[in-house]
């Protein structure tokens, strides 16, 4: 006798429509559908969580103590002190034309949120608690997801020191938690070329910091500056401009990342990314495009890239999971505007087309990178 696969485990358990059929699949944005279940699960002895359950979604209770409310965002400002953080991942589930769902890499994000925990002295899930919990949320949540080539489910775990604390000292209680909403393109712009700008006052991640981690406070407060990431990206709103790409914020001169992806630069046959060096997110999709550039013959270098290379770029494209592979149709650097090749035969369109057919089950995944559930 061997147990029934999971997926028909929860077609028994969570009946429901194929699809939602009163959603507008056509016009999917990046905001927040809320969708029917979410995962919680809890450690309150600072090592193994325990067996965690799916409820329906809304409102958590926490309390006014909770360690990431009093210290979750204070990390940079108190001399790196990071206790109590918060760290959270993304991730997608697609649906194929046979109806079957399939997560992209969901061990990776298992494996950078354990990285992430470590380094925030957080006790975390095990990889096979954190891939079943988004198995089984995105699952309960089947319904939304988006026709094939409409969108996907995002799927955000969370990790947080939920324990009341009142003095500097670990939390006595964490809360891994999973939810999920079906997206569509992240920017404004859909898939139209991004504008980005050079920021050169704000910083995202300071050496010695915690910017490599997927960390709460890299999106907010990062720098001891006091100011914010959130801050920088409303004054480039302001200015027209897609988002803002990061200087470091020692010399000012090399390519950090964008608030919410990591940037590559194309000249010739040469893609060149910054090395992840502690203040850079170890993208997913980074990770991925790089292999997938060096199978399509590109050299790949990961290397401090100045700021001053952005004038001779042919191309820049930025990768993210919510991101996907976004075309960069200028930079805007103090008064100096360059602009790039984007659009058919385009290096981006090509490692656009490779991954974003394996990721929806289109060619051949031979790299075992999908995971169907
Ligand atoms: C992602 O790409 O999954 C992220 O977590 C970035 C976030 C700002 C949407």
């Amino acid at each position: 006798f061997s147990s029934p696969p999971l997926s028909l485990c929860f077609q028994l358990l969570f009946p429901s429509d194929d699809e939602c059929a009163d959603m507008d699949w056509d016009n999917l944005g990046f905001g927040l559908v809320p969708t029917d279940y979410m995962y919680s699960m809890k450690c309150s002895d600072y090592r193994k969580f325990e067996q965690g359950q799916l409820s329906r979604y809304g409102k958590i209770e926490l309390s006014p103590s909770a360690g990431v409310l009093n210290y979750g965002q204070a990390s940079c400002c108190l001399m790196y002190l990071f206790i109590f953080e918060g760290l959270f991942e993304g991730l997608k589930a697609y649906r194929k034309e046979d109806g079957q769902l399939i997560l992209f890499r969901p061990d990776q994000n298992a494996i950078r949120m354990d990285i992430g925990a470590k380094r925030m002295c957080m006790p975390c899930p095990s990889i096979d608690q954190f891939i079943d919990a988004v198995k089984q949320t995105a699952l309960a949540n089947k319904r939304w997801v988006p026709p094939p080539g409409k969108g996907s489910l995002y799927i955000r775990p969370l990790l947080m020191g939920s324990g009341a604390i009142l003095g500097l000292a670990p939390a006595p209680e964490y809360t891994f938690l999973v939810f999920a909403s079906p997206v569509g393109n992240y920017f404004k712009e859909g898939l139209a070329p991004l504008n980005l700008y050079v920021e050169d006052e704000f910083h995202r991640a300071t050496p010695g910091g915690a910017g490599g981690v997927k960390t709460i406070s890299n999106y907010a407060p990062v720098s001891s500056f006091f100011h914010t990431v959130l801050k920088a990206l409303g004054r480039a709103k302001n200015r027209g401009f897609s988002d803002v790409l990061y200087l470091d914020s020692v010399n000012k001169r090399n390519l950090e990342e964008v608030s919410s992806c990591n940037i590559f630069i194309v000249k010739g046959n040469v893609i060149s990314t910054p090395a992840t060096n502690g203040t850079i997110l170890e993208g997913i999709t980074r990770k991925s495009i790089i292999e997938i550039a060096r199978d399509c013959g590109f050299q790949v270098e990961e290397r401090a890239i100045p700021v001053d290379e952005l004038v001779d770029a042919d191309e820049v494209f930025s990768t993210g999971t919510a991101v996907v592979i976004a075309p960069v149709g200028s930079i805007t650097y103090g008064d100096k505007r360059t602009e790039y090749k984007t659009g058919a035969g385009s290096v981006c369109g090509e490692l656009h087309s490779t991954l974003v057919g394996i990721q929806r089950g289109i060619i051949e995944d031979k790299k075992g990178w999908t995971v169907e559930i």
